[in-house]
């Protein structure tokens, strides 16, 4: 995945575009590069590196021009390098561009444009051929040249695009890969990769769908569809503000968005707990006879958003008749799926443009599933292709480490649990007066855990010496645990694994010695005791052990070595509480080795590509 951004008007073109392509930089970010043009010239500034390499590059080399397009890499085909940095030109510099996607059948086009043309590849990437593509069809109207060109890649593809020939123009082509445009209506209009490229700006955008073609000038906008034919698009106000996208004051976008989490439990909540009663029937058009019509229920997410899933699963398993199935995309997709119109499928996204779980939501809709999305990105190409969205109301969420959205989607996911029991009648009303309850004392229980972040920076300072994490849970524990331990390795590159505690002396136990610390997720529920005896287990064979526990419970003082109290919930909340301090255990423990935190090694925000 990859950042896009281009500004055409009367600001500093350089400015613009550097600016926006920092808020975009959790999508890439080994490389980076703009491209300037003014009525003759066209300047072309790409290095390795960051963002900020290039903004002190362009110190040193300040260009300047009327309209721009800015690019920053997740490189995908051609390796990280100066050449293969974006923006491209074609062969013979009558035009620029920057691509976000991948062209899948770019090597049968450059054999046939090498048949055809003269000139030689500077690079090794799809993008480049796209340009030379392009430039062989264009003759002198850019909308047809990208109609024909559209109808010849195969593959995903959002593109920015500037031409010596079409001075003061940005064209935009969008072909499964985000793009979003937008004015102030004073002279100036922009396209991204994402909304927070443009807030700084203006909150009014037009996301566009895939085939869309835009024509960006101080004009305004103009638009057509994969066709040619000109169209309408419809405006969206974003209530994200600009202050949503920068850090205010905190070291890492992660640590701020850990401590939003308590404002996000409240605005997932808010307008959908009404008189302690569960209401989505403002999003929801589902009437009893559709939640009866529905059998099974599948769950179907990647990464973070699937422990969610899991999670939520054992909610609701034990409020709904369904007969439920969850599991990651990147498998669901390519098993025998039976689903139909009895089949209710929720796809938890935050960003809605993972590869993996598009494709599976497909599936799902070509069998005649209900398609639900559970999404904090209500533009993204997920949110516009099923039935029904359920927004987690997060605010941008820039750490690529997942922290607050993980929150806002158990927070939706245990909403809809309750909504669906009720309609298929079998919630009582003083039973969801008690859940709605739990979840209202969330944010206030959350935000107590935050007001102690300092026991787990000191805590997670005394393990920077491990090279290996177990983390252990049971029942709804367990995936709180793979989330603890996902978190710990994206950002600190350091081994964890997560097991169900009862798994540990069906081989895992092997692992266990003083220099494997074990972090056991153990709020005081049903399963405690059971989990205690792996406690004694992995100390038995002087393994450290880190204990998350609900205060109150004493049973641990004389066993665990460390142990972070959380405040007491019903056993199904503790989820809710249990994760605020592995994620923070996660964050401090990365700063203690001094990792990237907000944009870790090898990962993006969004894996728009399988
Ligand atoms: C979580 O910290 C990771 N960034 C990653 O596992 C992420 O949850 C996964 O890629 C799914 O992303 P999505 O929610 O946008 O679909």
């Amino acid at each position: 995945m990859c950042g896009i951004v281009g500004y055409i008007g009367p600001r500093k073109i350089s400015d613009v575009l550097i600016r926006g392509l920092r808020s975009l930089e959790y999508r890439g970010y080994d490389s980076a590069g703009i491209a300037i043009m003014d009525k003759s010239e066209m300047y072309v500034v790409k290095e390795v590196g960051k963002v900020a390499d290039l903004e002190a590059l362009l110190e040193t080399r300040p260009v300047s021009g009327t309209f721009g397009i800015g690019h920053t890499r997740w490189a995908t085909h051609g390796g990280v390098t100066q050449v293969n940095a974006h923006p491209h030109e074609d062969l013979s510099s009558r035009l620029v561009l920057v691509h976000n996607g991948i062209i899948e059948n770019y090597r049968e086009i450059r054999k046939d444009l090498s048949s055809r043309r003269e000139g030689t590849y500077k690079s090794e990437t799809d993008t480049e051929v796209v340009a030379e593509l392009l430039s062989s069809l264009y003759r002198g109207n850019m909308v047809e040249a990208l109609t024909e060109l559209q109808g010849l890649l195969k593959g995903s593809f959002a593109l920015a695009i500037l031409s010596r020939d079409d001075p003061d123009r940005i064209y935009c082509l969008r072909q499964g890969s985000p793009l979003v445009v937008g004015t102030t209506g004073k002279g100036e209009t922009f396209c991204a990769s994402d909304v927070p490229a443009i807030l700084p700006y203006t909150q009014d955008v037009v996301y566009l769908d895939d085939g869309d073609m835009a024509e960006l000038s101080r004009e305004g906008m103009k638009f057509w569809n994969s066709r040619g034919e000109p169209i309408e698009k419809k405006i969206s106000h974003i209530d994200w503000d600009v202050t949503m996208v920068d850090k205010g004051g905190y070291p890492h976008f992660m640590l701020k968005e850990i401590n939003e989490q308590g404002a996000v439990l409240r605005n997932s909540m808010a307008k959908r707990i009404v008189d302690e009663r569960v209401d989505l029937s403002a999003e929801l058009p589902w009437t009893e006879e559709d939640v009866r019509g529905w059998k099974k229920l599948h769950i179907v997410a990647c990464g973070t958003s699937y422990y969610a899933a899991l999670t939520a699963e054992r909610f609701l398993e034990r409020i709904t008749g369904f007969d439920i199935r969850v599991d990651v995309a990147s498998e669901y997709r390519y098993r025998t799926i039976s689903a139909d119109r009895d089949t209710l499928a929720v796809f938890v996204s935050q960003s809605g443009e993972t590869a993996d779980t598009l494709a599976a939501e497909r599936i799902v809709k070509s069998l005649g599933g209900r398609c639900l999305a559970v999404t904090n990105v209500i533009g993204s190409t997920l949110a516009r292709e099923v039935d029904d969205i359920l927004q987690l109301k997060a605010g941008p969420e820039i750490g690529v480490a997942a922290t607050k959205t993980f929150m806002g989607q158990m927070a939706v996911l245990y909403l809809l649990a309750i909504y669906l029991g009720r309609l298929q009648g079998r919630v009582t009303r003083e039973q969801e007066r008690l859940w709605c309850r739990e979840l209202l004392a969330l944010p206030y229980k959350v935000e107590s855990i935050l007001q102690r972040q300092g026991e787990l920076q000191e805590m997670a300072g005394l393990y920077t010496h491990a090279r290996d994490f177990l983390f252990l849970g049971r029942g709804i524990s367990y995936p709180i645990a793979l989330e603890g331990a996902l978190k710990l390795k994206e950002i600190s590159y350091v081994h964890a694994e997560a097991y169900a505690a009862g798994e540990m002396k069906h081989g895992p136990i092997a692992l266990l010695d003083p220099r494997v610390p074990v972090v056991v997720v153990t709020p005081r529920d049903a399963l405690s005791e059971k989990t205690f005896s792996n406690i004694l287990e992995a100390k038995a064979r002087k393994a450290p052990v880190i204990a998350v526990a609900t205060e109150g419970d004493e049973s641990l003082d004389d066993t665990a070595d460390r142990i972070f109290f959380v405040p007491s919930a019903a056993e199904e909340f503790s989820p809710f509480l249990t994760v605020v301090p592995l994620q923070l255990f996660a964050y401090h423990f990365a700063r203690f080795l001094g990792c990237h935190i907000d944009q870790p090694r090898n990962l993006a925000k969004s894996v728009t590509v399988e």
